[in-house]
């Protein structure tokens, strides 16, 4: 399995949806995971909501869980994980039960990033992701494919979103040195225009198995 780490809107998802096209990978991403599970409405999907909108993460034993659970149904590992390990407690279970064979670490500044979530429109039927900057529909605030009207995720609004990058720098960003030190992470910048960034990405992501 292949893990893709970085700060909240850094690209991960955006490059991940590129490697599927390109690779064939099967994408697990532990945000789309819990905003799914929100839909049942019941009160561990209130208890989910609480958290996300207010940029907080779930504790690691609810995802750790979830997560093996979710592999042992799946036939193979070519896996790509998005948001999960986020914490040094579910990168130690990672170690404890699957094999990872390489880390994609995105990197994007800050700045950067604020304006990116604050621009980004998701499709709330298909999932599809829109920046309006970077990425605009072809009509004004409406899916291309569903032709429905676009929503901004609850956290991605600002006070969301700071508390996500706190969170991000105190408990995800060591990752980087844990992966490193295994010698399996390689960097991508996001901060490059969308394609050098994709391309980027699967040269990165193609030299794992060579
Ligand atoms: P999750 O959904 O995983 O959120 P995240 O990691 O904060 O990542 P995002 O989906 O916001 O960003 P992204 O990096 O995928 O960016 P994107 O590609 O869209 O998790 C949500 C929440 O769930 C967490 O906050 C937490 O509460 C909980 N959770 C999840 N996993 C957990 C775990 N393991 N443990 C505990 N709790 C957990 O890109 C962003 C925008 O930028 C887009 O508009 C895109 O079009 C644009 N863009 C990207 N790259 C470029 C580029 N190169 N040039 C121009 N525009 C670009």
């Amino acid at each position: 399995m292949y893990i893709i780490l970085g700060p909240p809107g850094a690209g991960k998802g955006t490059l991940s949806e590129y490697l599927v096209e390109k690779t064939g990978i099967r994408h697990i991403s532990t945000g789309d995971v819990l905003r799914d599970r929100m839909k049942k409405g019941d009160a561990f999907a209130k208890k989910i909501k609480a958290l996300l909108d207010r940029g907080e993460l779930l504790d690691n034993e609810t995802i750790n869980s979830m997560m093996l659970e979710l592999m042992q149904s799946l036939k193979d590992d070519f896996v790509l994980f998005d948001g999960y390990p986020r914490k040094m407690g579910q990168a130690t279970f990672i170690d404890e039960h699957f094999k990872v064979t390489g880390v994609i670490f995105v990197t994007c500044p800050d700045e950067l990033i604020v304006k990116r979530l604050s621009s980004r429109r998701i499709c709330p039927k298909c999932g599809r992701v829109y920046n309006l900057i970077t990425m605009p529909p072809k009509e004004d605030n409406l899916c291309d494919v569903c032709k429905v009207k676009l929503i901004q995720r609850d956290d991605d609004k600002p006070d969301a979103v700071k508390r996500r990058l706190e969170l991000y720098h105190k408990e995800t960003q060591p990752l980087y040195d844990y992966y490193n030190n295994k010698g399996l992470l390689k960097e991508v910048d996001s901060s490059k225009p969308l394609n050098d960034f994709l391309e980027e990405g699967l040269r990165v992501f193609n030299s794992f198995n060579k």
